[in-house]
């Protein structure tokens, strides 16, 4: 028999709701069942989304259930928890969230889950880590959605900026996905060429100078959201079915995700957002990037960011 591939939602707010939809609309899994406190609700979402079926490139089933139906799952994505409220940061909700994770995640174990943890709630990187204390699960099957989203709004600044295909555009932003996270311009290619070459090549048009600035929007996106709407939702919601599907597919795809490293540039046992190739079986293997003096400086201090907080709420 065909292996059939199920996703179990835990939590369908504005997030999990927007990555149900999406991995609809992609095609992504056979089966999605959709957990959640608010029963109303996700019963609304799934009658909903199921009246959109006639309309989706493959047939999914899609359902209300529980934490039983995480035993069969491939893929456990969660996305449930408090978020942000405007001048908030995702660190200040490690508390309240770490609560509701040990309850959440002890509830799958105990239906005998085996699968992946997709971990998108904030703070991402420290709920990933969370989640693996929690499940016993080893490492490579802990994924947080880690700096995905903000290497994504990089390369939509940068394909603006230089009026290139995004697709053209390799940039990779790591560290905490939040206020301490830094880009690897280093590394950085436009249409093959490393970024400041491409400058080069129109000092008229571009200046370096003007890479500091395309940062820190991006850096400080969520926040100009939040102000605007009050939550961040679908570009978070499509990363994540870019995550389930790179795993489900075995895509062996490059993706900044909140890996566990241990060693990496002397960061020990933490979850921290950098390229990983994500298959079948989860992070396959994480990059180790050559970083320049700078970003390294500027990776370990991200580090300690987060080992500072996991030490907080350890003590
Ligand atoms: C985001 O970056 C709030 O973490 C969420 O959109």
């Amino acid at each position: 028999m065909e292996h059939v591939n199920r996703v179990a939602l835990i939590g369908t707010g504005a997030v999990g709701s927007s990555y149900a939809f999406a991995l609809l609309n992609q095609g992504v899994a056979d089966e999605l069942v959709m957990i959640d406190l608010n029963k109303e609700k996700s019963e609304g979402d799934v009658m909903d989304l199921n009246h959109g079926l006639a309309f989706a490139p493959f047939n999914k089933k899609i359902w209300f259930g529980d934490y039983s139906d995480c035993k069969q799952a491939d893929i456990v994505v969660i996305t449930a928890g408090a978020n942000q409220k405007p001048g908030e940061t995702r660190i200040d909700l490690l508390e309240k969230n770490t609560d509701i994770f040990k309850s959440i995640v002890g509830s799958v174990m105990k239906s005998g889950f085996d699968g992946i943890f997709i971990v998108a709630t904030n703070p991402v990187d420290l709920l990933t880590y969370m989640t693996w204390k929690f499940s016993g699960l080893p490492v490579h099957r802990v994924i947080g959605s880690g700096t995905i989203l903000d290497t994504a709004r990089l390369k939509y600044m940068l394909s603006e900026y230089f009026s290139i295909d995004s697709k053209n555009v390799h940039a990779y932003i790591v560290g905490e996905h939040g206020d301490s996270e830094l880009p690897v311009w280093s590394h950085a290619t436009v249409a093959g060429k490393s970024i400041y070459e491409r400058m080069e090549d129109h000092p008229d048009r571009y200046n370096e100078g003007d890479l500091e600035d395309i940062f820190q929007q991006v850096r400080d996106a969520a926040y100009a959201i939040i102000d605007r709407k009050g939550a961040t939702h679908y570009g978070i919601a499509m990363g994540l079915v870019r995550l389930t599907k790179a795993i489900l597919h075995n895509e062996n795809s490059v993706l900044t995700v909140s890996s566990y490293v241990d060693g990496y540039y002397d960061v020990e046992g933490l979850y921290i957002g950098v390229p990983a190739i994500v298959n079948r079986k989860g992070i396959a293997e994480v990059i180790e990037l050559n970083l320049d003096r700078k970003e390294k400086k500027q990776f370990l201090e991200s580090a300690d960011v987060l080992k500072r907080a996991l030490a907080s709420i350890q003590s």
